[in-house]
């Protein structure tokens, strides 16, 4: 570890402790989703209050039956779930009454789904978003973080995104994120609320969902191998992507969610690792992740088919930005967060209804909703 990286954990330990010193109360919609289990889990470790709100239309009770198994009983007493829908201006409102922080990840994250049906991507995204906006202006509260996406960087022809360069959104899920962004300014200049936009490269890690026929491609060929099911690679294994390990996701948003210096506000952020990954590779370091465990994976080959439209070849992110102004630093290699999930899916693969409905070897996403 370098001296700069040393520095930008230092900053990462400063925060946590200062937060464990001093407890804030904290707002995580799409709680019971993948990412936003992993924020009230890293939350509840340091004694934050914890509101969530949740529809369960995506995400799983199993996955905060998960983060109550990890935490104790004592910091699990601070989490209070309100069941209710960020499409409704008024479960918006009840839900940041005397909140301090909203770190906003309820979304229709795939972005098939909303080619299929933009209406219903627009209401979640864009309306549900306003709505959010417009909730934590009205109880005054003092951070807005949010769950942006690399969809924002659309037909951007250049390999390594950098912030102030995006494409034209090629989805109606990219356009919602773009939105996301203008509202974020908008209300920041309007109404002086303090926003953080992070947009998330390929996040993976423990309780991504690896079922439905667009399961994110790491969950998807986990199940798959441990199943000796078909793998399939879309195109010919060389399309690159910046995989990000959950954890550092969570950096980035406990960052955003302290970071003082204002020129670090109402910004928005690439959160990845910088660093690129081909679909061969990434199907190596699996297989042979598991193949102690599941010696018949010795002799497994991918299956090759054609490519899938609108998957871009490499998407790579420059993170300078955000290791500048919030100090974040990736702790988590690709092959080391890969490790992790592993172990947690061989754990769970067999008792979990959710991933036992998976359907694996089907098409799955790539393209980093
Ligand atoms: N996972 C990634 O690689 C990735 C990449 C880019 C952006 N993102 C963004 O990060 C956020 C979290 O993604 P994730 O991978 O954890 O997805 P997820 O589907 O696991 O989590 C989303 C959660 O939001 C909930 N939700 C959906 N609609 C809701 C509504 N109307 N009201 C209340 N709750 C609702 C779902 O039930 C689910 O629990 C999303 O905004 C997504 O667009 C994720």
């Amino acid at each position: 570890m370098g001296e700069a990286q040393d520095r930008g954990m230092a900053r990462y330990e400063e925060v946590q402790d200062r937060l464990a010193a001093r407890p804030r109360t904290w707002l995580v919609t799409g709680v019971a989703g993948f990412i936003g289990s992993h924020l009230l889990e890293a939350l509840l470790r340091l004694n934050q209050r914890v509101i969530g709100l949740e529809n369960f239309s995506l995400g799983y009770r199993a996955n905060l039956a998960d983060v109550r198994g990890a935490v104790s009983e004592d910091q699990w007493k601070g989490f209070l779930l309100i069941e209710g829908d960020i499409r409704s201006a008024d479960d918006c409102r009840r839900a940041c009454r005397a909140v301090d922080v909203v770190l906003h990840h309820a979304a229709l994250g795939s972005v098939p789904q909303s080619v299929s049906d933009p209406l219903l991507a627009h209401d979640i995204n864009a309306t549900g978003f306003l709505n959010m906006l417009a909730a934590a202006r009205a109880a005054g509260v003092s951070r807005f973080v949010y769950a942006g996406s690399s969809a924002s960087y659309g037909d951007h022809p250049g390999s390594v995104m950098v912030e102030g360069e995006t494409g034209r959104p090629l989805s109606p899920y990219a356009a919602t994120k773009s939105v996301n962004e203008l509202y974020a300014g908008v209300f920041a200049r309007c109404y002086g609320l303090a926003s953080i936009g992070l947009r998330y490269f390929n996040v993976f890690g423990p309780r991504q969902d690896p079922k439905g026929a667009y399961a994110a491609v790491i969950p998807a060929w986990i199940a798959a191998m441990i199943r000796n099911e078909p793998v399939f690679i879309n195109g010919d294994g060389k399309t690159t992507r910046d995989f990000c390990y959950v954890e550092n996701a969570v950096q980035a948003n406990l960052l955003a969610a302290t970071v003082e210096d204002p020129a670090a506000l109402n910004q928005v952020y690439n959160v990845a690792v910088n660093a690129s990954t081909s679909l061969e590779e990434l199907f190596e370091t699996i297989r042979s992740l598991l193949e102690p465990r599941h010696p018949h994976l010795h002799a497994l080959r991918p299956v090759y088919r054609e490519f899938r439209a609108g998957d871009v070849r490499a998407s790579q992110a420059d993170i300078a930005k955000a290791e500048r102004l919030l100090g974040y630093r990736p702790a988590w290699r690709v092959s080391q967060g890969l490790a992790r999930t592993i172990e947690w899916y061989q754990a769970r693969l067999p008792l979990s209804r959710s991933i036992d409905s998976a359907v694996p070897g089907v098409q799955v996403a790539l393209s980093g909703s």
